[in-house]
C-alpha cells in the first residue's frame, strides 16, 4: 500500500483550496488531482475498502481542517444503490475499482423529480461530477451485482456533516446528514513504517 500517493493528494488539494478564489475554480483545479489519484490502485488502506452486506459504506479518508474539502472512500457491496439525493456542495467522483452508474434527476415545475439525461457509467480511472450549479441530484448504484465497487469522492466541504436531502420520485424530500461509516481515518502523519 502506497500511502504516499494519498498524502501527496491531500497536500496538493490543500494548496488548491488555499489558492482558489471560487468554488468552481477549486473544483476545476481538483479534477486532475483526483484523476491522478485514481489512475493507480495501490494506495487505499484495506480498512477503507471493506464492503458491508447491508449497506454501502462511506469511509472518511481526510477532512480539511477548515472543512473546505474532504475525501471519502465509497464502497459498494454487490447490487447496492443509494436513494435519489442531493449534495449541496460540489463533488468529484473518481472510480477506483469495479463500476458504478449514476442516473441524473431534475425537478419539474410541478415539483416532481424526473430523469434528466442518460445514465452515466464510471469505470476505473473515470471522473464524474455533481454540483449545486448543475446536476446536483442523482441516484447511484453499483453496476456490478456480483462484486464490490469502490469510488473515491472529493467534496467541496465536509460532506458527512452537510444537511441535505433524499427524494422520492414524487418530489417528497427528507433531510439527512450522512455522517461516515467508521471513526477510523488513516494516519497520514506517522512515517515510522518507512524505515522498513
Ligand atoms: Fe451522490
Amino acid at each position: 500500500m502506497n500511502l504516499n500517493r494519498l498524502r501527496a493528494f491531500v497536500v496538493s488539494m490543500t494548496r488548491v483550496a488555499d489558492a482558489a478564489s471560487s468554488e468552481p475554480e477549486m473544483m476545476a483545479a481538483a479534477r486532475p488531482l483526483l484523476a491522478d489519484l485514481v489512475a493507480q490502485d495501490d494506495w487505499l488502506p484495506e480498512a477503507a475498502a471493506l464492503p458491508d452486506p447491508e449497506r454501502y459504506r462511506q469511509y472518511l479518508l481526510h477532512c480539511d481542517p477548515a472543512e473546505r474539502f474532504c475525501l471519502v472512500s465509497f464502497v459498494w457491496g454487490p447490487g447496492q444503490k443509494t436513494p435519489i439525493h442531493d449534495h449541496l456542495v460540489w463533488g468529484l467522483i473518481g472510480m477506483l475499482r469495479g463500476a458504478e452508474v449514476s442516473i441524473p434527476y431534475t425537478r419539474t415545475t410541478a415539483g416532481a423529480l424526473i430523469q434528466d439525461g442518460e445514465p452515466e457509467v464510471l469505470k476505473p480511472g473515470d471522473i464524474g461530477a455533481v454540483s449545486p450549479w448543475g446536476g446536483d441530484i442523482h441516484q447511484v448504484a453499483n453496476l456490478l451485482d456480483d462484486q464490490p465497487s469502490i469510488s473515491i469522492h472529493l467534496y467541496g466541504g465536509n460532506i458527512g456533516a452537510v444537511r441535505r436531502h433524499t427524494f422520492g420520485t414524487d418530489g417528497a424530500e427528507k433531510t439527512f446528514i450522512s455522517g461516515y461509516s467508521c471513526e477510523t481515518v488513516p494516519n497520514l502523519w506517522d512515517r515510522s513504517r518507512e524505515l522498513a
